[in-house]
């Protein structure tokens, strides 16, 4: 307790003295004030209140903005011993300060004295300022620190840090101890220049970004876009570089020697050969005998079907839709004297592109031509292909049966094609032959074995198999099939194998009667399931190791080709503002195009694209095999477009949709029924032309001014007759002045429907009454006309 008041008793003493030096402060800071004011008053200077911090008479924002205006001073003030020196009085820059001790902000004018120092008696936040004042060192001193750390000169920031607590109650506080907190001088680490070493020769893989080879010739991509605009090539820096001059050229302008790594390429690729160049270069040893791929060509319905029909005993001509093939169907054919394989060929001239893949694949073509029609366009096509691959070619001179059979006629068109018949002194084998009465079918065939035997067609089993697909198709059940033809090797069940960019695990194979097999030879159509995706028909397929391994390949020449395509995309955007002035002018279609197989989407696709019109254009935002789906009827309500549907169905689903989407759905199993629908649709978006024809002269000899209907024309009819109701032109010296229509007539005070030549009457047109006498009133009736494509 005693102690406790003790302790109480020294506080108040303590208290008592702070309270004591605090009013000496205050006197002597009035004091200064009133000095500094005389002085300042003289050179008429703005007043400025000198900086208190001991006495704490400041706000903060005061003592912020004087601080602001301090100079830096090094920390040196000499400290009188007697005096005790509690103050700290910052004065405004340049001007000096009336007071003692010295000031702090003339130290070059006085040089600081060097007196013994005495601490101070009493132990006060004063008293403990000067000491840390006596720590600092001399302005001379090299280690003394900088003034200008931050903001605030350190002499201000060390009164602001200080806090008086037991330590320095009791005298313990040492001055070593605020050391720590000084922030070690920042060394900067010398800048020195590295010298870039560019590579002499450099191995790429094309396509290469801009970047990535500025990256490998380290150089700025800015320095290869420069090289390359003087070039003439406008590039970014994400743009591909595909072209092997174009990289081998900017190469040499930076001394380095780039050539093209296509290693890449070559494994993606698989083989370089061709299926053909393949077995010419296997061993003779390993190579056997085929079946011989025959194509059937020739125009639509001049018996084709038919004809395999009778030669399989088969009836598939019998079930097509409108009695035309529209696919491109792949037999095998067992006959006494050895196996054929049978390709038929649509003859509509909307499935070129699938002639074409059967003319690529075939050993020895078939011309059909009927004996009753001769030589028509899609023979003349036929040829052409039969030239170009230089194929054998045997001419079936169908329809014998029939009573205009005229085969000499036949031999003459063969003859002004270059095709010279045997009968005719040629080479060209020539049979006359019936689908319907089967006559001259087996001499077909044994001509067919021959032309085969002939060509002595090999090719070796026992490899990895080769082919091409000859369609694509995706059912609902089993996902993508495919029809393949396999050219070279076997192709066995849990194969893997790799397509354009599509990979396969085959997981079932069908022969052409739908019958499992296991294993299919050389010259063997068949029908396999397990793809990834749905391949383009006529692309090659080839048998890989491992799926794995197909699967990486097929990742890799994707992205290889969605790289190609956004090359293409972006130069189609280049040509869009061209073209979009083109597209002002015409009307737009949009088509989403759902077919059964892949080949009918592009036969279907070319068919209408090939409708000749320049005021219309067709653009297909989608196409694909399969049904037509909901998401299809949700894009063609929101692209306004019509879905096409070849050969395909609606998705049960899909029904309601189109109802309440009201989108324009045209379904059809036949090629030029949808061409004549897209025709139509093409007419109906043309606008009508408006044709007036003129109907009758009214000549105005009098105005009459009712107060009831307004200004009457009184009128002569000159000509044709003037209808009530009817479009008018108001002419005054051929010249229209006013046109709408007449909403009364009148003859002699009655209401009439019309008046003839000779007639008089009193005409009111709508919404005019500015005629004069000798005006014309001329009558039109008005139709609109269908613009043709
Ligand atoms: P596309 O496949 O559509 O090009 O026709 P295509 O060449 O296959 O003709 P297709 O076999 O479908 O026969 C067309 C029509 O000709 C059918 O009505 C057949 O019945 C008929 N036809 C075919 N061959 C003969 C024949 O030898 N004699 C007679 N009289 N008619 C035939
Ligand atoms: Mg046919």
């Amino acid at each position: 307790m005693t102690k406790h008041l003790k302790l109480k008793v020294k506080n108040t003493q303590l208290a008592a003295a702070l309270k004591q030096s605090k009013e000496k402060k205050e006197k002597q800071l009035t004091l200064q004030r009133k000095e500094s004011e005389k002085v300042q008053k003289p050179s008429g200077t703005p007043k400025k209140k000198p900086l208190n911090l001991v006495a704490g008479q400041q706000s903060a924002r005061d003592i912020k903005s004087e601080m602001a205006k301090i100079p830096v001073v090094p920390p040196t003030t000499p400290v009188e011993p007697d005096k005790p020196e509690e103050e700290v009085s910052i004065p405004k820059a340049g001007q000096p300060t009336p007071t003692s001790p010295p000031s702090r902000s003339l130290p070059d004018s006085q040089p600081p004295k060097t007196e013994k120092r005495t601490p101070p008696k009493t132990l006060s936040f004063e008293n403990l300022k000067k000491r840390e004042k006596e720590k600092e060192p001399a302005p001379g001193n090299k280690t003394a620190p900088k003034t200008n750390i931050g903001h605030t000169p350190p002499n201000m920031r060390r009164q602001q840090n200080l806090r008086f607590d037991t330590r320095d109650r009791q005298g313990l506080r040492l001055g070593e101890e605020r050391t720590w907190r000084r922030r070690p001088p920042r060394h900067k680490i010398p800048k020195t220049s590295i010298e870039t070493v560019r590579p002499k020769e450099l191995s790429i893989h094309i396509p290469v970004s801009v970047k990535d080879l500025a990256q490998a010739m380290k150089l700025k991509a800015s320095e290869l876009i420069s090289k390359l605009l003087m070039q003439g090539v406008t590039t970014t820096i994400n743009d591909l570089l595909d072209d092997e001059t174009t990289i081998q050229l900017l190469g040499q302008e930076f001394d380095c020697e780039i050539s093209i790594d296509t290693s890449e390429e070559r494994r993606l690729r698989i083989t370089d050969k061709t299926i053909r160049e393949e077995i010419q270069e296997t061993d003779p040893a390993k190579l056997e005998l085929r079946a011989p791929v025959i194509t059937f060509m020739g125009h639509v319905d001049h018996g084709k079907t038919a004809l395999i029909d009778c030669i399989r005993k088969s009836n598939i001509a019998g079930e097509e839709a409108g009695a035309i093939t529209q696919h491109i169907g792949a037999f095998k054919c067992h006959r006494e004297h050895g196996d054929i394989t049978i390709l038929d060929t649509p003859g509509h001239e909307a499935f070129g592109l699938m002639r074409q893949r059967g003319s690529a694949l075939t050993d020895v073509l078939v011309l059909v031509i009927a004996g009753d029609e001769g030589i028509m366009p899609q023979t003349k096509e036929a040829i052409t292909l039969a030239k170009q691959s230089d194929i054998p070619v045997i001419v079936a001179i169908n329809k014998s049966d029939k009573p205009a059979f005229d085969a000499k006629r036949v031999h003459c068109q063969l003859a002004d094609h270059e095709l010279l018949s045997e009968a005719w002194g040629g080479s060209v084998i020539t049979v006359n032959c019936s689908a319907t009465t089967g006559e001259g079918i087996s001499q077909l065939i044994e001509m067919l074995i021959l032309q085969s035997e002939i060509l002595e067609l090999k090719a070796n089993p026992n490899t990895r198999a080769r082919g091409t697909v000859l369609e694509s198709e995706l059912h609902k059940g089993f996902g993508p099939i495919v029809t393949l033809l396999v050219q070279n090797g076997t192709l066995h069940l849990s194969n893997a194998l790799i397509f354009e960019d599509i990979y396969a695990r085959v997981k079932t194979m069908h022969n052409e009667y739908g019958k499992v097999i296991e294993s299919a030879g050389p010259s063997t159509p068949v029908k396999i399931t397990g793809l990834s995706g749905i391949p383009s028909a006529g692309c090659e397929f080839i048998v890989v190791e491992s799926e794995k391994e197909a699967r990486k390949l097929s990742e890799k020449r994707a992205s290889g080709a969605k790289r190609s395509s956004l090359k293409r995309s972006r130069g189609e955007l280049e040509n869009l503002m061209s073209h979009q002035q083109e597209l002002s002018e015409k009307k737009v279609l949009n088509f989403i195009l759902r077919a059964d197989v892949q080949g009918s989407v592009e036969a279907v696709r070319t068919s209408l694209l090939g409708i000749p019109t320049k005021k219309v254009e067709l653009v297909f935002i989608s196409e694909g095999v399969g049904e037509i789906s909901e998401s299809d009827v949700k894009l063609a309500a929101a692209s306004n477009a019509v879905i096409i549907g070849f050969n395909t169905h609606v998705e049960n689903h899909a029904e309601e949709l189109i109802k309440h989407c009201k989108v324009v759905v045209k379904k059809r199993n036949i090629i030029y029924q949808i061409i004549d629908d897209v025709k139509e649709l093409m007419l109906a978006s043309l606008d009508k032309i408006v044709q007036e024809s003129e109907v009758g002269t009214a000549e105005i000899k009098q105005i009459f001014k009712s107060s009831h209907f307004g200004t009457i024309a009184g009128c002569l009819v000159t000509g044709g007759t003037i209808k009530r109701n009817q479009y008018a032109k108001l002419f005054r010296e051929d010249k229209v002045i006013w046109e709408g229509n007449i909403i009364s007539l009148k003859h002699i005070k009655e209401d009439v429907k019309e008046v003839g030549k000779g007639g008089e009457c009193g005409i009111l047109l709508e919404r005019c009454n500015h005629y004069q006498e000798g005006d014309l009133i001329k009558t039109f009736e008005i139709s609109y006309i269908q613009q043709s494509l």
